[in-house]
């Protein structure tokens, strides 16, 4: 049962392009915002918009890789239509091999000629044959062909310096040295560029079962033989805490801090909160959809808690949180290897992501990288493969939508948001954030998180006179619309009429359950 904070329960016939979406016993609620569009909270890291992808389930194998001898359009083995959906949402980066796989990596398993590299089992995920075809050189040309960065995780767990050092320097070194000549010979001249190396991964778990000061020594072991140089400027990543692990944060920022660029968050929303019962990714009610957009948004008070423990060690905020592992994490599919965390995505996931976005934004002095969990047919996916069939998922939308606040100028925007309540939950109807693209306009993304009521919002403009609103809105008739390889997809954005300026006065009608990226001109 819902109880809702009405503003306002005023009927209005809203005049937006998706109209159709506005269920028949929608009410419409009110808020206010000011936005001071020649104001400057500082600089959104394109980083923000940072994919994952793990050697876990369907992510590399078949999602990206699928060999030079297959039927499926391929460049060098890797699908082409993959590569021209990823080169849509301009990635910034790319975080892989893992995740848990990476502390079992061994990086000489994936470099040389493909018919004689070794196959190991993949412990973590579904004890799944590893052909180690997709290595180092096929990730880079992966990234090569999308247009993005890397950023490598390192074998901390069961590996040492040396194999950590000889990674870096095969991949980097300029020189006329064994590793150097060793990648020349393996068909690449230059030396890489990396963007960011992962001193290990969830070291508190999977990644070893460290306690804090453990891995503090050893992050500081491992980054002493980690080298930077004319070619190698890779920042330095140390493995952070889990979700509400303060106490690593504060550990490693004392005894590590000086020697670390940044450090990790990893943070998943489970519906129902139970790793046990997480809740399922289609056929859920409202009561879930509110409990879901509550734990997500707890994203706000983890960020808010780490960065008060890093600013008392690094007031002057050198050190970067990098949140790179989020997103939803529900029961697999039915019929699905339990290791392969396959999941549906759906409008759900799609506002969530949204209301993600917001939340980074509101951080941007702090928070300078998140690579969602995870690219492909794994976990909160952009994109679901199925042989040969690909289907773009709501999220992968979420993320385009969401492109121009790459590298934007964030912009002071501030509101009251009325709440909605179910289920025991109670969660503000929408969040938002505003910022000065590249490009020069001012944008607005908005996650209506209210499931049943549309919103007018209502924004005083600050230092800017509009003149035209336009955008982009995503929504569909049915919380859990989702799009599937194969079946028609029933959620697309389309263009966002609900807009109208009066003066320094813009309002917005807004669709419950949708995201809205508005453009002022
Ligand atoms: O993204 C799936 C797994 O979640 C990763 O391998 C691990 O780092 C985390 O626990």
């Amino acid at each position: 049962m819902k109880i809702r904070s009405l503003v306002s329960t005023a009927c209005l016939s809203l005049a937006l392009a998706a109209g159709a979406f506005q269920a028949a016993n929608a009410d419409t609620l009110r808020a206010d915002a000011a936005l001071k569009a020649d104001q400057s909270d500082g600089t959104i890291s394109r980083y923000i918009y940072g994919q994952f992808s793990e050697h876990l389930g369907g992510g590399i194998y078949d999602g990206i890789w699928v060999g030079p001898d297959s039927k499926i359009p391929n460049v060098r083995g890797i699908r082409s239509d993959v590569v021209a959906a990823l080169k849509d949402l301009h990635v910034p980066v790319v975080r892989w091999p893992g995740g848990c796989f990476a502390d079992e990596y061994d990086w000489r398993d994936g470099i040389g000629p493909r018919d004689q590299r070794p196959v190991r089992k993949n412990n973590w995920w579904g004890d799944a044959p590893e052909t180690n075809q997709f290595g180092t050189h096929e990730f880079m040309d992966f990234i090569d062909q999308i247009g993005s960065e890397a950023y490598l995780s390192v074998n901390v767990g069961s590996s040492s310096p040396k194999d950590m050092r000889e990674w870096v320097e095969y991949m980097t070194s300029p020189g006329n040295d064994t590793l150097a000549n060793e990648r020349r010979k393996n068909g690449r001249d230059a030396p890489w560029k990396v963007a960011f190396w992962g001193i290990g991964n969830e070291s508190w778990g999977c990644g070893g079962q460290m306690r804090p000061e453990y891995y503090a020594d050893e992050y500081r072991r491992f980054q002493a033989f980690f080298h930077k140089s004319a070619t190698n400027q890779g920042l330095k990543i140390a493995s952070g805490a889990n979700a509400e692990q303060y106490e690593w944060t504060d550990t490693l920022m004392k005894m590590a801090g000086g020697e670390m660029d940044g450090i990790s968050l990893h943070y998943y929303t489970l519906p129902t909160g139970d790793w046990n019962a997480k809740g399922a990714a289609t056929g859920f009610g409202t009561d879930q959809w509110v409990s879901t957009f509550a734990r997500t948004l707890k994203m706000e008070e983890i960020i808010t808690k780490h960065e008060a423990i890093m600013d008392k060690y690094d007031p002057q905020k050198r050190v970067g949180l990098f949140v790179d592992e989020w997103g939803t994490w529900y029961d697999v599919e039915k019929g699905t290897n339990p290791g392969f965390l396959y999941q549906k995505n759906t409008l759900r996931d799609a506002v969530l992501a949204a209301a993600n976005f917001n939340i980074f934004h509101h951080h941007v002095d702090r928070v300078k990288m998140t690579s969602i969990a995870q690219t492909i047919n794994v976990l909160q996916a952009m994109i679901l493969t199925d042989k040969d069939k690909i289907e773009l998922t709501p999220t992968y939308y979420a993320f385009k939508m969401y492109v121009p606040f790459q590298d934007a100028t964030a912009l002071p925007l501030t509101f009251t948001a009325p709440q909605y309540s179910a289920g025991g939950n109670t969660i503000p109807a929408f969040n938002a954030s505003a910022a000065r693209g590249k490009d020069g306009h001012v944008y607005i993304g908005i996650a209506n998180m209210d499931p049943a009521d549309n919103i007018v919002l209502s924004v005083d403009v600050s230092g800017l006179k509009v003149t035209k609103v336009g955008g982009q809105v995503l929504t569909a008739d049915k919380m859990d619309a989702a799009n599937l390889p194969g079946e028609k997809a029933l959620v697309a954005p389309v263009d966002y009429k609900g807009g109208k300026i009066k003066g320094n006065q813009l309002t917005l009608d807004i669709p419950s359950k949708s995201v809205v990226v508005v453009q002022l001109n």
